[in-house]
């Protein structure tokens, strides 16, 4: 099992290329089983994910092909193609590693008028239903049913007729599923109180690139009009707000200047109004976003919400940012029931954070010290190499598979702005 060794205390100074959106490219591979021609993808992240996911579309019946990174380009190119669905099973064993091949539901739904994927299942952070994603397929004219683990979902003529829908609760995936089930359907679906992420953005120009119908692209009411078929077409993914966001907390961290090569500001202006009102310098620039910490770090009061709110997927980075702050910050998880794992392995540091419930407390101390700690989940696991830039002497974060599902190269782009860091395999 490999772990990822970092000496702390350097200043980050220097540029990181940003790559393409692990999100985003989750939700746009599952899109090649809507047609039966090709769809080839650019600017895919290199990350375990994305190669798993690959994996579950070949069982699927969809080839996948990687061209080699164009001179210049920094994501990979892959063409899939999906002339027939082979299976419309998605097994267990896939499911289990990666919840988020639960996205094949609304895809093979619309393809091939089935469907049967296996529960995902809960992970480190939370329980993470599925309910809302079936119900919103109900909606459109699905039938659904649970039998030993596993969700069936069937059209009954072969082709949902379409129908309304309005989310409860915000969710990424579901309203995913159901865009990817609505392009096929025979009539209109309208989806309300649906995410309005970036990633839900790059997923709708590709289903309109494709042929698709859509109405209110970045609002929470989308319309869409299903359409007889799709066609292939050549798209490139957004490039990785959340990556980009947490090399920022990087250079926050350290006292740094980091250049975040790439980065598209229009989707993260939580996260830089965030970095600004703890005091760095935040400067938009013509390819991407420059972030500099030239003063102590002010705390800050922050609640995670859908966005455009301040994303639950920087809570923890900006968690251990914070330990370094000058007072008290307030921290509100509301997005995920468990997702303060990290607290424990940044108390071990020398971190000061108060956990009630789902808020915390974070008072600021005056360094870190390394320590080994242990990964728990993708998020988490970036506070803890955070934490290790800034800390006085070694740390050594196990179980960095963790961390290769969102990151990619990460100890040669960390390297490259002046971390001592390394990945040793163990054994
Ligand atoms: C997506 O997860 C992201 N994953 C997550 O990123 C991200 O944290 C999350 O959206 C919120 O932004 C991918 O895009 C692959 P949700 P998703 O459905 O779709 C509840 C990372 O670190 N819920 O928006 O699973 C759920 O329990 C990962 O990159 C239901 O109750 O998130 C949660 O409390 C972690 N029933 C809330 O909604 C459902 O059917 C939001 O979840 C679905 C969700």
């Amino acid at each position: 099992m490999d772990s990822i060794h970092i000496v702390g205390g350097q200043r980050l100074e220097g540029k990181i290329s940003i790559s393409g959106a692990k999100n985003a490219a989750l939700t746009l591979l599952p899109c090649a089983l809507l047609t039966d021609e090709k769809l080839t993808l650019g600017n895919l992240p290199r990350l375990a994910d994305v190669d798993n996911f690959s994996h579950l579309l070949n069982g699927l019946g969809a080839s996948t092909k990687v061209e080699g990174v164009k001179k210049g380009e920094i994501g990979r190119r892959m063409t899939l193609e999906a002339k027939d669905i082979a299976s419309t099973v998605a097994p267990y064993d896939m499911v289990r590693k990666m919840r988020a091949s639960i996205l094949v539901l609304g895809p093979m739904l619309a393809r091939a008028g089935e469907a049967t994927v296996s529960l995902p299942g809960g992970c480190a952070i939370g329980d993470r239903p599925i309910d809302l994603h079936l119900r919103a397929l109900e909606a459109m004219g699905a039938e659904i049913e649970l039998a030993a683990g596993y969700v069936k979902a069937v059209a009954p003529k072969g082709r949902l007729p379409g129908g309304d829908y309005s989310f409860p609760v915000v969710s990424v995936g579901a309203t995913e599923n159901a865009l990817m089930a609505a392009v096929l359907a025979t009539g209109r679906t309208q989806l309300f109180n649906a995410a309005r992420e970036p990633e839900i953005v790059d997923l709708c120009n590709l289903l309109v690139a494709m042929g698709g119908r859509i109405g209110g692209i970045g609002s929470s009411h989308l319309i869409i009009d299903g359409v007889e078929g799709l066609h292939g077409c050549d798209y490139d993914v957004m490039p990785d707000r959340i990556e980009a966001g947490s090399y920022a907390c990087a250079a926050g961290i350290t006292g740094g200047s980091i250049e975040l090569v790439g980065a598209r500001a229009a989707d993260m202006l939580a996260i830089t109004n965030a970095l600004s009102a703890a005091g760095l310098v935040v400067e938009f620039i013509e390819k991407g976003i420059r972030v500099t910490a030239d003063k102590p770090l002010k705390p800050l009061a922050i609640s995670t919400a859908p966005y455009p709110g301040f994303p639950t997927d920087m809570q923890a980075q900006f968690m251990a940012m914070l330990c370094l702050a000058q007072g008290e910050s307030f921290l509100e998880e509301t997005i995920f029931e468990n997702r303060y794992m990290h607290v424990p392995e940044l108390r071990r540091m020398g971190a000061n954070i108060d956990v009630r419930g789902r808020s915390a407390i974070v008072h600021g101390v005056g360094g870190l010290t390394g320590a080994q700690a242990m990964a728990t989940d993708l998020r988490a696991s970036m506070s803890l190499v955070l934490a290790g830039l800034v800390a006085k002497g070694e740390t050594e974060v196990l179980r960095v598979y963790h961390l290769d599902r969102g990151y990619e190269r990460l100890e040669e782009k960390l390297s490259a702005v002046g971390a001592t860091i390394e990945r040793r395999t163990a054994g």
